[in-house]
């Protein structure tokens, strides 16, 4: 695991924006698995100024949601489809067709999810897995307790996601209880993940996820078994990291070694 602690929230965004950035770029045809909740807005606004202002070219993209609530459709507003066409489609060079969203609004739970996994698997597989986490270290909508091995599925909301969510939905508004969504055994397939985090209410689980056990109990721990994984995360959400002098020594070494500073590093002295 890769672990980068930008300072400000801000610059972790632009980070991880640019990361994605350059997946695009050097790859025009990359598969995205694609994330929602309130971290990685500002991601996918820097990603539109960068087609409005810098030619970043979606037409060859292809993305896919880690998940959607079950009951609710792409026109309402806080379905996972609609944040996505607000947040990114919508304003992107992006074909249309080539986005996936778990659909809220299947009945057929079992068969829709193996269609959604069918998909990927057709699409070649993911190149690049955008994710959050949540208080409770759950990635996606994998749940404390999810099989590590978990493919997309049905999963019911713990009250404290359910809580968390609130926030997003209108007072008096029931948050849904149900989610389609991919499992962990599905991210881990991703060829590369990148998980971003903000905010002091993040530090608990980022702390669990790079420096705890792996464990079903915390789902983005399973994240330490992937070979290519980056977590971008400000000085809020990394502050209960114990080895974060190690880890930002690592990024300073990375920066020598990628601006050809070999002497810094002791090589050829
Ligand atoms: C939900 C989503 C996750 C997301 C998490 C954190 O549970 N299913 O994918 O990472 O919320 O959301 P936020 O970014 O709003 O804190």
């Amino acid at each position: 695991m890769r672990v980068i602690i930008e300072k400000t929230a801000a610059q972790a965004e632009l980070r991880t924006a640019r990361i994605m950035a350059d997946m695009i770029r050097s790859k025009p045809q990359a598969v995205l698995g694609l994330a929602t909740g309130g971290t990685p807005v500002n991601v996918y606004q820097e990603l539109v100024r960068q087609h409005q202002e810098e030619d970043l070219d979606f037409s060859g993209i292809k993305t896919f949601n880690l998940d959607e609530y079950v009951g609710l459709g792409p026109k309402h507003p806080q379905s996972f489809r609609f944040f996505m066409q607000e947040n990114l489609f919508d304003h992107v060079n992006i074909d249309p067709a080539q986005t996936h969203v778990p659909d809220g609004r299947a009945l057929d739970f079992d068969g829709h999810c193996r269609h959604y996994e069918q998909r990927i698997a057709e699409a070649g597989g993911i190149d690049l897995q955008l994710l959050g986490i949540g208080v409770d270290g759950h990635i996606a909508f994998n749940e404390p307790g999810s099989s590590l091995g978990s493919r997309t599925r049905l999963k019911t909301l713990a009250g404290e996601t359910i809580r968390q969510n609130e926030k997003y939905f209108p007072e008096g508004e029931q948050v849904p209880r149900l989610a389609l969504t991919m499992g962990v055994g599905t991210i881990l397939e991703s060829r590369s993940c990148l998980l971003l985090a903000t905010g002091s209410h993040k530090a608990s689980a980022i702390r669990s996820m790079v420096e705890g056990p792996v464990t079903a109990q915390i789902t983005a721990s399973a994240l330490q078994l992937h070979r290519e994984v980056t977590v971008i995360v400000d000085e809020a959400a990394g502050g209960w990291l114990e080895r974060r002098d190690y880890y930002a020594d690592v990024e300073a070494c990375h920066q020598l070694l990628e601006t050809g500073q070999l002497r810094a590093l002791g090589i050829g002295n």
